[in-house]
């Protein structure tokens, strides 16, 4: 068992991150205060795993919500779902909230929380690869709206993050390689060693290699860890772990929400901030090549959909919550495994790279 600390404080948390962490009540035992603890879930997750959960944390009071499945239910109707049954079961302040899934469940469930009853304590239990290496961590919690990703939410911080690398031998694969689309996130924003190790580790990676796995999903953790600590609010550097994220946002966006899965877009959305960081003279176009490289391997996107225009992706890139004062900013490496925020890029080179994607 690998365990970090997430360092924030009052807000500290651990994350522990093993094979079978589930079925071992001491994981979860601290961290639960009050007798009741409502599982959050959805119907494709709670087959799976909800079962050895209610067995494992058998002597609290169990309540169970479970979600329908998916980024399009990602939304304030579903959110209420949540809130309906915790008042029709007059939870109170001291439930615990267990959020058990991937990514969305994570994200709907810690805002839940900070929400219900101005706030009441969570845990994350991440059963994606994506919300093992990312959405668990970190304290972003929150819904889409019709009009922009994850613009409704609160920064929320778990009390504990337990990541049960077993639940990664039932991920389909495309959702494996949605993760390693962060995975890949983290060497290219702060990790020069760890994006050296993926080039020659991928394929143990593809092949779902247990001890390749833990360690990404631990490297992943580690970094992301020191940044949030760094920035919780994101008032400056958290802002790096947004790679390729605006134009992946407005690829999510413009294709309706599921059609992409985030880590494909985040793929091709990093592949695009590569493009424009080499027309800045930052780095090679043997770099862009490398990661292009890096992400077919994980047979990521590396391109937006087709019928995106330059214009469409402006208009969708205008809302991103890193505008600021109607100055688009985004995220640029200015070497790989380094990333700065960027207002100051040419406008004449996101044209002319926004045009070759789109054509
Ligand atoms: P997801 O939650 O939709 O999960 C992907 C699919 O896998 C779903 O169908 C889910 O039911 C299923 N699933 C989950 N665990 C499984 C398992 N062990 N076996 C089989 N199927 C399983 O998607 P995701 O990729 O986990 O998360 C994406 C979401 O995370 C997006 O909404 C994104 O905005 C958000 N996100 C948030 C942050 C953050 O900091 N809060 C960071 C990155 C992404
Ligand atoms: N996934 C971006 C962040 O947590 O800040």
């Amino acid at each position: 068992m690998l365990e970090l600390n997430v360092d924030l404080g009052d807000r500290s948390y651990p994350i522990f991150i093993g094979s079978d962490l589930f079925s071992t009540p001491d994981y979860f035992q601290p961290y639960i205060k009050g007798k009741r603890v409502a599982i959050v879930t959805n119907e494709t997750v709670a087959p799976f795993y909800l079962g050895l959960i209610k067995r494992t944390l058998a002597t609290y009071d169990l309540s169970v919500i479970t979600l329908p499945d998916g980024e399009k239910y990602k939304n304030l109707e579903t959110l209420n779902l949540i809130f309906d049954q915790l008042l029709e079961e007059r939870h109170t302040r001291k439930t615990t909230l267990l959020a058990l899934g991937g990514g969305v469940i994570g994200d709907m469930t810690g805002f839940a929380a900070a929400c219900y009853q101005r706030g009441v304590d969570f845990i994350q239990v991440p059963t994606t690869l994506l919300s093992q290496v990312d959405s668990s961590v970190g304290g972003k919690t929150g819904v889409n709206h019709a009009l922009g990703k994850n613009m409704i939410g609160a920064f929320y911080q778990p009390n504990v993050v337990i990541i049960d690398t077993a639940t990664l031998g039932t991920l389909p694969d495309r959702e494996l390689s949605a993760g390693l689309a962060e995975v890949i996130k983290y060497g290219l924003i702060c990790d020069k060693p760890f994006y050296q190790w993926l080039l020659e580790n991928i394929g143990r990676l593809m092949d779902r290699d247990p001890e390749a796995l833990s360690y990404a999903i631990h490297q992943s953790c580690r970094d992301k860890a020191r940044v949030v600590e760094a920035d919780e609010k994101e008032s400056g550097i958290r802002a790096i772990l947004n790679l390729g994220h605006t134009f992946g946002h407005a690829i999510e966006t413009h294709t309706g929400y599921g059609d992409w899965l985030h880590g494909e877009a985040v793929a091709a959305g990093m592949v695009m901030a590569a493009d424009l960081s080499c027309r800045e003279g930052n780095i090679s176009r043997e770099e862009v090549d490398e990661l292009v490289y890096l992400l077919e391997r994980v047979s990521l996107p590396v391109m937006p959909p087709s019928g995106i225009t330059p214009d469409r992706f402006l208009e969708l890139m205008a809302v991103d919550k890193k505008v600021l004062d109607g100055q688009l900013r985004l995220v640029l490496l200015d070497s790989v495994g380094h990333a700065v925020v960027s207002d100051s890029f040419s406008h004449q080179h996101l044209m002319a790279s926004l045009e070759w994607f789109c054509c």
